[in-house]
């Protein structure tokens, strides 16, 4: 049986979905694993958890299954958190599960997220006709951030036309803008490195917990590759923020990442992967 945000009992949902989240293998790979993290991140969603949060309950009222979704109209987006499911409901409660959250969200990509060993997940997406993307490696570096003035600076509103062009040329079509990431209201951070006022490379950040700071863009003018720009960005960003982790993903068919992230003293975490629903507007 299904229930609406109406009838549910939100600490025992909460419990279940934190549970979930304890291992790779029935977690949402867009929250953590500390209960207290969990919680924040749901509570700063973009439509509040409690009115989205759609549940699974099995015949003797246990919950069985649950799932989120946030949603981006200028996007065109939405973002499913969860479904988190217990294992054997994946392809009995899951598919009209998945099809009661995003009902929601006024939107034609649909989006969800979780490391590849979450196999129900995998399973539930093919029931459904969602595709499998790419793989993203997740990174780390939790060692004191490398000694050396990286020479980086917050960016200003004048670089926007130089951000705009490297953005849209390494992440079109991706999440946020190139003015989003300037905006000074926005969660992001942007840093720049400009030597003599031309800007060869941006970094984007955003923090993350108390402890880490997330990486959401990081690129390089092609014509200033492999002389140091890179190592400085990320070192800039994981300096300003203050916290002692930096993490971040990259995508599987970007191998020149890799080996700079590998280079600069990141350790591959998890491999996870989004599944991508595009339905036609009605
Ligand atoms: C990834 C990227 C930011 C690296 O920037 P960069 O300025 O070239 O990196 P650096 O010069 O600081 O490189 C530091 C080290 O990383 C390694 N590295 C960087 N690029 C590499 C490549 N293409 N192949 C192998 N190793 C590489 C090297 O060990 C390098 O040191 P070295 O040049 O002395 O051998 C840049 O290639 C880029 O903008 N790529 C496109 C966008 C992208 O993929 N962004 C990351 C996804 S979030």
């Amino acid at each position: 049986m299904l229930m609406t945000s109406q009838d549910i009992d939100p600490p025992a949902v909460l419990d279940f979905i934190v549970r979930q989240q304890q291992s790779p293998e029935t977690a949402c790979a867009y929250l953590g694993t500390e209960p207290s993290e969990i919680r924040g991140d749901l509570e700063e969603l973009d439509q509040h958890w409690l009115e989205t949060v759609r549940v699974s309950v099995a015949a003797d009222g246990g919950i069985v299954g649950a799932a989120v979704i946030e949603w981006d109209e200028e996007l065109d987006r939405s973002w499913v958190h969860g479904p988190w499911m217990e294992q054997d409901a994946w392809l009995t409660a899951g598919p009209s599960l998945l099809a009661a959250v995003t009902a929601q969200a006024p939107v034609v990509g649909h989006e969800m997220y979780a490391d590849v060993s979450n196999h129900g997940m995998a399973q539930l997406a093919r029931r459904c006709g969602w595709q499998a993307g790419e793989a993203n490696f997740e990174y780390r570096r939790a060692t004191p951030v490398p000694s050396g003035a990286p020479g980086t600076r917050p960016a200003t509103s004048a670089d926007e036309p130089a951000i705009r062009a490297l953005h849209e040329r390494e992440f079109p079509g991706t999440y946020a803008s190139a003015s989003e990431l300037l905006d000074p209201d926005s969660r992001y951070s942007t840093l720049v490195f400009a030597p003599e006022g031309t800007v060869l490379g941006y970094v984007a950040s955003q923090l993350q917990s108390e402890s880490a700071v997330y990486v959401d863009f990081l690129a390089v003018r092609p014509d200033a590759r492999r002389s140091g720009v890179g190592e400085r960005l990320i070192n800039g960003a994981h300096e300003s923020s203050g916290r002692d982790k930096i993490t971040l993903t990259v995508d599987e068919n970007r191998p020149a990442a890799r080996a700079f992230y590998a280079s600069t003293g990141f350790e591959s975490m998890a491999t996870t992967r989004p599944y991508r629903l595009r339905r036609s507007r009605r």
